[in-house]
C-alpha cells in the first residue's frame, strides 16, 4: 500500500500544547523515547502549557513518565530526547505566549499537537493564526474530534479556516495498531475471502472491546464523554469500516479513505432500540462523577450498514469498563449450511463457522470449521485453524502515528467527511440517551445487552488466558 506523502515535506519541530497533561504523560513521552531509540527523533520538541515550569522540570516530568510506562533501557536515547525538550509557559488566551513560541521556533516548519481539551482548540488555532505561526505548519488533533455532529462540524470549520485538510492529522490511535492494520492487509491480500465477505455468507459480526478496569482517576473526563463517545464512535467504528469497506480502487491510502468514508455514510443512524447503555456498580462513587450520573460506562449496539454488500447483516458492537476481561476481539459468524445433515452440525447446534480476529492483548486470526471425529458416528467438532497467533504485541501506536504525522504521511489518520458521517450515526442516541442499566463489576455488562443480540444467538465472550494455537 503506497502512502500519499510524496508531495508533503517533513515538519521539523513538534509543538505539544497541553504537555503537562495526562495524555502526554501516559502515551507521548514514551512514544518520543521510542522514536529516539530508533534514531527517528530529529527535531526539537517544544511543550506548551499553563504551569510555570522550566525546561528542567519538563525533562524531569518526561523522565518520570517514561519510567512509569516501562523501564529505561537506553540511557543515551533518553539523554538525547531530554536535550530535544523545551518548555514554553503561558496562557493560551494571551498573544505573549505565542510570541515566546515564535521565538523558540525560529524558522522551523512545525507540527502542532493539540493534546488539550477540544474546548480550547478554537482559541489555540486562532492565536496561532493571529501570530502568523501557521504558514506551512500542520496540526495533529486527538479524538474525540467533537462531541457530536454539530461540534465536529464546527471544529472542522475552525481548523479548515486556518489549515487545509491535508495539513490536519486527526489521530485515532487504533489505526496505528498492528492487529488493526492487518485487517486491511488480510482482507485484500487474499482472494479466498472476498466471495464470502458479504450478506450472502456472513450472518453477523461482533466486536467486543472490554476492559477490566474502571474509569480510575478519569471521572471528570468520563462524565463529559461516556463510552459511546470515548471508544465506539471512533475506535470501534474504524474497525467496522476496515471490515466492511469495498476494495480500494487503487494502491494508495487515498483510495482506502474513500472506501471507509462510504461505509460510515451507509451506516443507519442508531435508534434507541438498537442500543443498550450500562453503568458499572460503583461508578457513582468515583472521583469527579456526579451522584445521579446517567453517563454510560458500557454500551452495546446493533448496527446496520445499508449497502449492497451488507444489507440486513447485523453488526453487534460493545465496549465497557469493569468487565470480565481486558480484551478486544472480532467475530465474523458465517451462515450455517442450508440443511442440517448431521445431528451435531449448525444450524441448531452451536455457533456456525466463523473468523475470529483477536486484537489485544495478543494478536490472532483464526478460522473455525467443523471436522469429523474418527469413528463410526458422523459427529465432529468445530476447530480453529490459526492463521496468526502472536502472544506479544510489541507496538506503540503513538510512536507510529507521531512519526507519520511529522513525515506528512496521512494514511493512518481520519478524514473530515468520515468523522462527520460517524457522528451522524450516533447523534440520535447522544441527543436522547436511553437510561443506563447497572451491571456488576467483573461481568460482561447488563443482561439487557443479551436481548439485543438474541436474534443472532449470543455474545461471544473472549477468554484471554486460554488463547493459544
Ligand atoms: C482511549 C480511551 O481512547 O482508548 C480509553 O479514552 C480506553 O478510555 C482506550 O481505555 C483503549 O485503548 P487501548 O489501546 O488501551 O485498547
Amino acid at each position: 500500500m503506497k502512502n500519499n506523502h510524496s508531495s508533503e515535506t517533513s515538519a521539523d519541530a513538534l509543538v505539544i500544547f497541553g504537555v503537562t497533561g495526562d495524555l502526554v504523560h501516559r502515551m507521548i513521552f514514551s512514544a518520543l523515547y521510542g522514536m529516539a531509540k530508533r534514531g527517528a527523533l530529529n527535531f526539537p520538541v517544544i511543550g506548551v502549557a499553563g504551569r510555570n515550569w522550566s525546561d528542567e522540570e519538563l525533562r524531569q516530568h518526561a523522565t518520570n513518565s517514561i519510567k512509569e510506562a516501562g523501564e529505561i533501557d537506553d540511557s543515551d536515547a533518553l539523554e538525547y530526547l531530554l536535550s530535544c525538550l523545551h518548555y514554553v509557559s503561558g496562557d493560551y488566551n494571551k498573544p505573549e505566549t505565542f510570541k515566546t513560541l515564535k521565538l523558540a521556533l525560529g524558522n522551523a516548519k512545525p507540527a502542532y499537537y493539540l493534546a488539550i481539551p477540544p474546548a480550547l482548540f478554537a482559541t489555540v488555532i486562532k492565536q496561532l493564526s493571529d501570530s502568523a505561526l501557521v504558514d506551512q505548519a500542520r496540526i495533529i488533533v486527538e479524538k474525540p474530534f467533537g462531541r457530536d455532529l454539530a461540534s465536529a462540524r464546527e471544529l472542522n470549520r475552525i481548523a479548515l479556516s486556518v489549515f487545509p485538510e491535508e495539513r490536519i492529522f486527526r489521530i485515532d490511535h487504533y489505526l496505528g495498531k498492528e492487529a488493526i492494520m492487518n485487517i486491511l492487509y488480510f482482507r485484500f491480500a487474499n482472494s479466498f475471502l472476498e466471495p464470502i465477505w458479504n450478506r450472502n455468507c456472513v450472518d453477523s459480526v461482533q466486536i467486543t472491546l472490554a476492559e477490566k478496569f474502571g474509569v480510575k482517576d478519569r471521572g471528570v473526563f468520563y462524565e463529559g464523554t461516556g463510552c459511546l463517545r470515548d471508544v465506539i464512535q471512533n475506535h470501534l467504528f474504524q474497525i467496522v469500516a476496515l471490515l466492511a469497506m469495498d476494495p480500494p480502487a487503487f494502491q494508495g491510502y487515498g483510495a482506502v479513505h474513500n472506501e471507509k468514508a462510504k461505509v460510515f455514510q451507509a451506516m443507519r443512524p442508531l435508534q434507541p432500540e438498537d442500543v443498550v447503555r450500562g453503568q458499572y456498580d460503583g461508578y457513582l462513587q468515583a472521583t469527579g462523577v456526579s451522584k445521579d450520573s446517567n453517563v454510560e460506562t458500557f454500551c452495546a449496539m446493533r448496527l446496520y450498514i445499508d449497502s449492497w454488500r451488507w444489507q440486513g447483516v447485523p453488526w453487534y458492537l460493545r465496549s465497557g469498563k469493569c468487565m470480565a476481561e481486558t480484551v478486544a476481539e472480532i467475530l465474523v459468524e458465517l451462515k450455517p449450511p442450508p440443511q442440517r445433515l448431521f445431528d451435531d452440525s449448525a444450524p441448531g447446534a452451536g455457533r456456525a463457522n466463523y473468523l475470529r480476529f483477536r486484537l489485544s492483548p495478543n494478536s490472532a486470526v483464526a478460522l473455525a470449521a467443523r471436522v469429523k471425529r474418527a469413528g463410526k458416528e458422523f459427529v465432529g467438532d468445530q476447530r480453529e485453524l490459526f492463521l496468526l497467533d502472536e502472544q506479544q504485541i510489541d507496538e506503540s501506536p503513538y510512536e507510529r502515528l507521531l512519526s507519520d504525522a511529522m513525515l506528512g504521511d496521512r494514511a493512518l489518520f481520519t478524514r473530515e467527511d468520515a468523522v462527520e458521517a460517524a457522528w451522524a450515526v450516533v447523534d440520535p442516541i447522544l441527543s436522547k440517551p436511553p437510561l443506563t442499566h447497572t451491571y456488576k463489576q467483573g461481568s460482561w455488562g447488563p443482561e439487557q445487552a443479551d436481548e439485543l443480540i438474541l436474534a443472532s444467538g449470543s455474545w461471544h465472550n473472549p477468554i484471554v488466558a486460554k488463547e493459544s494455537s
